[in-house]
């Protein structure tokens, strides 16, 4: 959760301060950017250099950096951070953020901020427990701010009791956690099926086409970015999926039915991306069909229309999004698919629009919804498609 996000770190003066450099390090680790603002009294605990080589970032301590005549811009990184954390923070600075008081650079960057933030207090338990303490906490609570809660135990004074700063990987999956939580498809089940199918012939030919499942991976990727829990339903294909979503490959039509089948009763919204056959041999030949002097013909059958089948089955409750590809009369087809297969959604592409449709990187898509109103875009990559079709779906979801 915490990969790209740029993640503003404050120190204070405790000796607690000694935990922030594992937890710069666990920080990069997750992929974030960190950038270290130390106070005044934070630099008598640890050093710039340690926090600066851990975050592979210059550490901020003041507003002018007096060796190097560097300026630090407070707002401008305000609001470069999509996250503030100050851990530890002392009482002193809690009684800053509670007040507004703004005599450093991490009190100036807090007040210039729009982005979440949390802070880890770090003190004596006489310290913690005092009301002026107690009522700093409720009040910076009540501006919007988390305060992740001390632990008990032993603390540097050699006293016993509650005041040690939250260890630093319980921050990181509080920091997990809550970044989940206030993401907009949070506790969302959704199933996504991409690519084409194979419908065998005989055990080394099949019926495929020519989908490439970059369109459906995108957006479980996107619809996994945006919290939903992702079941990915995948025909033969070589894309790789965010680690965050769950995978399930399949092969013909009929496999990719009966995986989608036992996933949807659960799903919130699926998303039928896949270039699913429409036909498979009626037979599949148990060896290999020889050559022969004479034409060969096939018989095919009708595979199961699946997302015909979601259609039928939907609650009132679920989404349900359907692809149309098209090469002729286009938003007549894709309205009548909405109609006949019960759907919220159908993305329209058209193959007469040049860099649309299988293989390529990019797709001109038309949104209609259960108003049939229509929306163009203009041509994309297929990770900027997904974004506006989930922003379509936000929508219905909101
Ligand atoms: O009717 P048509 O095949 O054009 O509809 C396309 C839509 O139906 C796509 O969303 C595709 O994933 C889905 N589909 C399906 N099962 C089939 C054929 C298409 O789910 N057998």
């Amino acid at each position: 959760m915490l990969k790209h996000k740029n993640i503003i770190l404050g120190v204070c003066g405790s000796i607690a301060a000694y935990k922030s450099a594992f937890l710069v390090r666990l920080l990069v680790k997750a992929g974030a950017n960190v950038k270290v603002i130390l106070t005044p009294d934070g630099a008598n605990f640890i050093t710039p250099l340690t926090l600066a080589t851990l975050s592979k970032n210059p550490v901020y301590t003041q507003y002018f950096e007096e060796e190097t005549g560097v300026w630090s811009n407070h707002v401008e990184l305000g609001l470069w951070a999509d996250l503030i954390i100050i851990a530890p923070i002392s009482a002193n600075t809690l009684a800053k953020l509670a007040t507004g008081i703004c005599d450093n650079l991490l009190t100036a960057v807090y007040l210039s901020a729009k982005c979440p933030v949390y802070v880890a207090p770090a003190m004596d338990l006489d310290m913690w427990k005092h009301e002026s303490t107690q009522a700093n906490i409720a009040k910076i609570n009540s501006y919007g701010n988390t305060v992740i809660a001390p632990g008990s135990g032993e603390l540097a004074s050699g006293l016993y009791g509650e005041g040690r700063m939250a260890e630093p990987e319980e921050i990181i999956s509080f920091l997990d956690e809550a970044i989940k939580k206030s993401m907009p498809l949070y506790g969302k089940k959704v199933m996504v099926t991409a690519g084409p199918t194979y419908e065998a012939i005989d055990p080394v030919r099949f019926i495929g086409n020519h989908s490439s499942g970059k369109m459906g991976f995108a957006l479980a990727d996107e619809l996994a970015r945006l919290g939903a829990d992702v079941t990915l339903i995948a025909g033969p294909t070589a894309q790789k999926c965010d680690q965050n979503v769950i995978r399930k490959d399949v092969v013909s039509a009929q496999q990719m039915f009966e995986a989608c089948s036992s996933v949807f009763p659960e799903t919130d919204i699926t998303v039928m991306c896949a270039a699913v056959a429409d036909y498979r041999p009626k037979t599949v030949a148990t060896n290999k069909i020889k050559k022969q002097d004479s034409n060969l013909v096939l018989e095919l059958e009708k595979t199961v229309d699946i997302l015909a089948n979601l259609g039928q089955a939907k609650k009132a409750n679920q989404i349900l999004v359907g692809f149309a590809l098209e090469t002729n009369d286009e938003e007549n087809y894709a309205k009548g698919k909405l109609e006949k297969k019960n759907l919220d959604l159908v993305i329209l592409n058209s193959l007469n629009d040049k860099g649309a449709g299988f293989k390529s990187d990019t797709n001109k898509i038309t949104i209609f919804n259960r108003a049939l109103e229509r929306t163009v875009f203009e041509m994309k990559s297929k990770t900027d498609v997904a974004k506006d079709i989930c922003s379509a779906i936000l929508k219905i979801v909101k």
